[in-house]
């Protein structure tokens, strides 16, 4: 058998340009462990979580040097001697933060969770952070009804994508905010019925598509004054969750909101409801999500894929905006020929 040539990202200090600070090397795999699988990945995205690791400004740093990426899928294969829960071949999710941008990983065999068959890699790496992020902030605060509405900007953003989807097996309709026309017909193929651009006179608008049914939920990826033009558009007493800062920007909302018409503002972050979740919450939600995408009624728009040799223009490619879907890393090559 050939030696495996495994690679791997790098980078052993943060930096204001994510891309100038991390590198693909080559590593040596150690023979594998008791208890361990070696694992090739298939496919790992790129999150703006992933860029603000590099950039130094995200909520949970990793020590240096570390290995970049948060999420992934990979296929075992190479199993130790005393691993009975995986047979080779087996597609499993990688678990969350372990630097899944590398060819190979070995873990233990216990904490993989096995993934349906057949399924686009591509896709099935997304599952873990985007997904229930956006269920969960459908569920977990408002109690929704079919037939009730939700507004989000970043509508165009992966998270803005699947709650689209998700409400709209629940029933739900959603007003999605875009900050540029040019991403209006990509919302729209990920089903949404209704687009519209940001801009100071959104509730006008909003209130001629809902003809002033109340909006009970709003939920914001920006900060800035956009969080504002949402909670104008929410119904008295109404809850607006904020889960992402992209604008760079405080979260700006006049205290007329909160004082005239009873908005309450929260925040939602997924490695808070990891902490508190029980177990069988954590199977209900991703058993869910893996049942959605595996049926391919939940998915990303993807706008490239890149190898780990290419690492840098990947990079930069996710930290830019105006894309038109996800970056993701296929670090043996095309993985859907893989399927
Ligand atoms: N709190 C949590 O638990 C949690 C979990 C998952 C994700 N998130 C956060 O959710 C956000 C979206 O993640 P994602 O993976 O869905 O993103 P994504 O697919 O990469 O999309 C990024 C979105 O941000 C918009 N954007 C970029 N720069 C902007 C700016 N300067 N001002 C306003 N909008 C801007 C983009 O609009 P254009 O296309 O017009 O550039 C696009 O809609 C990120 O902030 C991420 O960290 C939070």
């Amino acid at each position: 058998m050939h030696p495996i040539k495994a690679r791997r990202t790098h980078y052993s200090e943060r930096g204001p340009v994510p891309q100038d600070v991390i590198s693909t090397v080559d590593f040596e795999l150690p023979p594998l462990a008791e208890g361990h699988v070696r694992v090739a990945v298939l496919a790992a995205p790129i999150n703006p979580s992933d860029v603000l690791t590099l950039t130094g400004e995200y909520g949970i740093l990793p020590p240096l040097p570390a290995v970049g990426g948060n999420e992934g899928v990979g296929r075992v294969i190479e199993a130790a001697a005393d691993v009975t829960n995986l047979a080779l071949g087996t597609v499993v999710l990688l678990p969350v933060g372990c630097g899944t941008w590398t060819t190979h990983l070995d873990l233990p065999a216990k904490h993989l969770v096995a993934l349906p068959s057949g399924v686009d890699p591509v896709q099935l790496s997304m599952l873990t952070v985007n997904p229930p992020t956006a269920l969960l902030m459908l569920t977990e605060f408002v109690d929704l009804q079919p037939g009730d509405w939700v507004i989000q900007n970043a509508a165009n953003s992966a998270v803005g994508g699947y709650l689209v989807q998700l409400a709209k097996l629940r029933g739900i309709n959603t007003i999605n905010v875009v900050r540029r026309a040019s991403a209006v017909d990509a919302v729209k193929a990920s089903g949404a019925e209704h687009v519209v651009v940001d801009a100071d006179d959104l509730p006008k608008r909003v209130h001629a598509v809902t003809g002033g049914a109340p909006i009970k939920l709003a939920i914001d990826c920006i900060g800035g004054v956009a969080t504002e033009n949402l909670a104008r558009c929410l119904v008295e007493g109404g809850t607006l969750v904020n889960y992402g800062a992209m604008s760079g920007e405080r979260c700006m909302i006049s205290p007329r909101y909160f004082v005239f018409r009873d908005i309450t503002l929260r925040g939602f972050w997924l490695s808070q409801w990891f902490k508190k979740a029980t177990p069988a919450q954590r199977m209900a939600v991703f058993g869910e999500i893996a049942k959605l995408i595996a049926e391919g009624k939940l998915e990303a728009r993807v706008q490239a894929t890149y190898d780990l040799d290419h690492i840098k223009q990947a990079v930069q490619a996710a930290a830019s905006g105006a894309r038109d879907g996800k970056i993701v890393l296929e670090p043996n090559g095309p993985s859907r020929a893989a399927i």
